[in-house]
């Protein structure tokens, strides 16, 4: 058996190479292909973003526009898709219809050749939205929503169809589309490495993705926006969110949408999408008590525990703020980051080597075989 200390949960190894982004590396913050998120978030649209990550570099306008109708195509829900929708039940988490959406896409259009993997990431960041929402109306109060609301931005699209109008505030919409910014990619986070161990096996381009929702969905990654509304919600005053925090010390569990593996102080992506939930908390639908509370939480995070927020954290509000229900908040992560999703396996298949990695071995000696008519307790 070896001596060697391993990192847990591979703390630190350098499981690649990646030129998509840059997360904390080398002081320089988290950057996109180069660009740093700051500008990203302010100066540009998802849908800009999206074109980066998938085609490494910006957009020209007349390249932005192509993108903007080849995504206004492909929304449309097949009628096979929308069969299936109609049968599952209201109490569905939406992460399992995401994969499910992801699965059934997989077989209606599989991939057939080499170099779909644009397309088909611009067909699943496209369907996404519609056919969640169109399962969410159906099952919640039997309308069949339809998915095409025109010449709308993805977020604007999401939100017309959760909310059923035909208007929404031009600062919900921004919010929306910059918490998709913000999620788009992260390097190596767990469910995109995830990703690349399916599609280093020469696996499809969907199986990749059905492996990296599954991935993405525990509270420890993209789940944790969910897990911190799920606290915050009850929350009405800071004398609440104190004796919540000190229950959480006193029993040592986890205050999600904090801490990050990376970044050990400040998630560069948490002051900007702050900054959006707070400019939400002062309109007439925002919640200026949900935002008090959270800097409270945040400040005693900080000052006591030395644990900063991570994106998940001011997502939680900034998305209750755009009348969001708690259990989608995960699955516009999922909308977000197909973006990186669809990059990395990009490059992975650009420069493909299974990957096989080996454990340190930790169990038993070798061992003398016995027939099962001589076992017994003693001897297995
Ligand atoms: N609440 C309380 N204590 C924490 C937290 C937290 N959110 N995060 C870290 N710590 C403590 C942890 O208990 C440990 O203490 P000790 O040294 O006494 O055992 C210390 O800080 C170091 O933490 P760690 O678990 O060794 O750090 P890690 O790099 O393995 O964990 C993490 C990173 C994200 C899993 C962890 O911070 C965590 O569980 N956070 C809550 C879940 C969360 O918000 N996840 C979202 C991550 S970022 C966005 C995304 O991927 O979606």
């Amino acid at each position: 058996m070896s001596e060697k200390k391993q990192a847990g949960g591979l703390q630190g190894v350098v499981a690649g190479q990646s030129a998509i982004s840059t997360v904390g590396v080398g002081g320089i913050g988290l950057n996109y292909r180069g660009y740093d998120i700051n500008d990203l978030a302010y100066k540009c649209t998802f849908e800009e973003v999206t074109y980066l990550l998938l085609k490494g570099h910006l957009p020209t306008q007349q390249q932005l526009d192509e993108l903007k109708t080849l995504i206004w195509s492909k929304r449309y829900i097949p009628c096979k898709l929308k069969q299936i929708l109609e049968t599952l039940p209201k109490e569905s988490h939406p992460m399992d219809i995401m994969r499910t959406v992801t699965s059934i896409l997989g077989i209606l259009e599989p991939e057939t050749k080499s170099g779909q993997e644009y397309d088909i990431s611009i067909r699943l960041i496209s369907i996404f939205g519609p056919a969640l929402l169109y399962w969410y109306h159906y099952s919640n109060s039997g309308i069949k929503i339809n998915e095409n609301t025109g010449k709308d931005s993805i977020a604007e699209n999401f939100l017309k169809l959760y909310h059923l109008k035909s208007e929404i505030d031009p600062l919900v919409i921004k919010t929306f589309d910059v918490s998709l910014i913000l999620y788009a990619e992260h390097d190596f986070a767990a469910s995109t490495f995830a990703a690349r161990v399916t599609v280093s096996t020469l696996s499809d381009f969907y199986s990749g993705i059905t492996t990296a929702i599954g991935t993405l969905r525990g509270p420890l990654h993209g789940g944790a926006n969910e897990a911190a509304m799920q606290y915050l919600e009850p929350l009405r005053s800071i004398p609440q969110a104190d004796q919540f925090l000190n229950s959480r010390y006193q029993s040592k569990q986890l205050i999600m949408g904090f801490g990050h593996r990376v970044y050990k102080k400040e998630d560069p992506r948490s002051p900007i999408i702050k900054d959006f939930s707070l400019q939400l908390s002062k309109t007439q639908n925002g919640d200026p008590t949900l935002l008090a509370v959270s800097q409270h939480i945040e400040k005693r995070m900080v000052e006591e525990k030395k644990i900063y927020p991570n994106l998940d954290f001011y997502s939680a509000s900034a998305y209750r703020q755009c009348g969001v229900p708690t259990p989608m908040f995960t699955a516009i992560f999922v909308i977000s980051r197909m973006t990186g999703w669809g990059g990395h396996i990009i490059e992975q298949r650009s420069n493909n080597k299974l990957m096989r990695p080996v454990s340190d071995y930790t169990g038993p000696a070798k061992k003398q075989f016995v027939p099962i008519e001589m076992r017994n307790k003693a001897n297995l």
